[in-house]
């Protein structure tokens, strides 16, 4: 056992008594408590609905949101909000404010998936084998809901609000694509979220540091030599390759990456968000959870209490860490090969994708499932080539939430909705494109309960039933809305790199 691997340090609780929990201004708490009333009058809500039932019978795949983006920009029209279009494609970029720095934004996907709708109802997709599943529909509205609200409150926006509407989520990658169109330069934070049926309506969840995994695709191409299944001695045969591939393929993950991964280094930390460790601290069997240990790229960690003791006043906890920093996954899903009970087919094709939360992790799989696919092909005489396809699906970093902007979200979603619907996120091997943005800048990603407890229950994204409960449309508008004007009266004096230029452009 290698005990490098078992760190033990101090942590050092302050407890402050009666230090307040939340630091929003007066004025700023006002301001994003009328939100949520104000994006559930029915003018506003009914207007929501209309439009999210409209995106929704008309489902548009990634690159191809052409209806989706000219209905956003006519509802901007409307709004009197200026916006660059197009970005990436089918992208639009709205502006409300001063036109001048600080910069934030906040982004919602437009596109849609390719399957069939199961659902019948009277606003069921009109496109045959599209189908918002993934609630993008419901994220457009909502981000047009959050403009709506913010335009009305436009005077005492002490900045810029920037509108992303991005295409192509959907492993297209369309985050990257707006990034190199240079569309949020100079903005200094974004937010995005996701609905779930996971939550309950009015409810969020998130975490500091990694919340989903970074992703990639692969598609593997094994050949042999054809020929009659009653005499394989005249046939190399691809499909038996195929299956040793597949088993090796899984031994990457069960028998080559360590099990707890634990890349802990010594060293003092500081935790913020004492009153939950002391919540969670289980005296009994001296063992506890911690989920908050600031913006450090640990996925999820148990900490083994052994000792406390009170100094200078201060609560002081010794413990055994164990971190579990990258959890990963090999997974295929598509494999093809043969059409016939008695004949030896010239070649399988398969494909699948890959999971992990560090880069060192991602790259060492992706460099080992080419070595496997080809390796273990050549064992029975077969030639294997592997794609993985970056063109069409580039590999997404994992997401992984600025730390401060996660206080910043406590904040104001504990003021918006009440801070016991706030709930701390364990990570999921999910993907999001949205993790493109926070390579570039801080970036701080949460779901939105969607679940209501007394009506039907929802089922999860992707499925072919997948329905939004629309009462869920006014607290994403209000969220989004509130993150953003509370971000920008915290941060007044974040650079202005080229003041007023924005406004001269529009
Ligand atoms: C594999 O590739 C080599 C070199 O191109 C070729 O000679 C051989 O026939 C190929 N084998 C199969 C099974 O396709
Ligand atoms: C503490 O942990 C022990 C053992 O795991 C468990 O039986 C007990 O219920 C826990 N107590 C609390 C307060 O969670
Ligand atoms: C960002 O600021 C720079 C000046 O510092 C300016 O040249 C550039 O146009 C701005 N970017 C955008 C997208 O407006
Ligand atoms: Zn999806
Ligand atoms: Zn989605």
């Amino acid at each position: 056992m290698n005990f490098l691997n078992w760190v033990h340090f101090f942590i050092v609780f302050h407890v402050f008594a009666g230090t307040p929990h939340f630091s929003l201004t007066d004025s700023s708490k006002q301001l994003t408590t009328n939100f949520l009333d104000a994006a559930k009058r029915p003018e506003v809500f009914d207007w929501m609905v209309r439009i999210r039932r409209k995106l929704h019978e008309n489902p548009e795949l990634g690159y191809e949101e052409f209806e989706t983006s000219r209905l956003i920009r006519e509802e901007l029209d409307k709004l009197g909000i200026p916006y660059k279009h197009p970005v990436a494609i089918t992208g639009v970029i709205g502006f409300i404010g001063t036109g001048r720095s600080p910069f934030v934004a906040i982004r919602a996907d437009m596109d849609a998936l390719s399957m069939q709708e199961m659902v019948e109802w009277e606003h069921k997709s009109k496109v045959p084998e599209k189908m918002h599943a993934c609630g993008h529909d419901a994220h457009v509205t909502m981000l047009l809901g959050a403009a709506k609200i913010l335009k009305e409150h436009e005077k005492e926006i002490q900045g810029t609000v920037v509108l992303v509407f991005q295409p192509a989520e959907e492993g297209g990658g369309g985050a990257k694509k707006i990034l190199d169109a240079g569309a949020i330069e100079n903005v200094t934070a974004i937010f995005g979220l996701h609905v779930t049926p996971a939550f309950r309506l009015g409810e969020v969840a998130s975490r500091p540091g990694p919340l989903l995994a970074g992703s990639g695709f692969f598609e593997a191409i094994i050949s042999g030599k054809g020929g009659h299944a009653a005499i394989p001695q005249h046939s190399i045969d691809p499909i038996l390759a195929t299956s040793n591939v597949i088993i090796s393929l899984q031994h990457l993950v069960s028998r080559e990456a360590d099990p707890l991964d634990s890349q802990v280094k010594f060293g003092h930390t500081r935790i913020s968000g004492e009153k939950d460790v002391m919540a969670e601290h289980n005296s009994s069997s001296h063992l506890f959870d911690k989920r908050d240990l600031g913006s450090k790229p640990w996925a999820s960690c148990t900490i083994y209490l052994y000792d406390k003791m009170l100094f200078q006043g201060h609560s002081i906890l010794r413990a055994f860490l164990i971190a579990s920093i990258s959890p990963q996954v090999v997974t295929v899903g598509k494999l093809e090969g043969g059409n016939a009970f008695n004949v030896i087919p010239d070649s399988v094709t398969i494909g699948g994708t890959f999971r992990a939360f560090s880069k060192q992790s991602f790259e060492q799989l992706r460099k080992r499932i080419e070595q496997v696919v080809t390796a273990q092909a050549a064992v029975q005489r077969c030639n294997a080539t592997v794609n993985f396809l970056e063109e069409e699906k580039p590999f997404f970093p994992a997401t992984i939430n600025n730390g401060d902007l996660h206080k910043h979200f406590q904040t104001v979603a504990g003021n918006l909705l009440g801070i016991n619907k706030v709930n701390d996120m364990q990570p999921s091997m999910g993907a999001e494109d949205f993790s493109f943005y926070q390579e570039v800048i801080p970036g701080y990603f949460f779901m939105l309960g969607m679940q209501n407890p007394t009506l039907e229950k929802l089922e999860q994204l992707h499925s072919p039933y997948f329905k939004i409960n629309e009462d869920v449309l006014p607290y994403g508008a209000a969220l989004h809305a509130s993150l953003a004007v509370s971000y920008l009266l915290k941060h007044p004096q974040d650079l202005p790199s080229a003041e007023g230029k924005y406004h001269d452009e529009l």
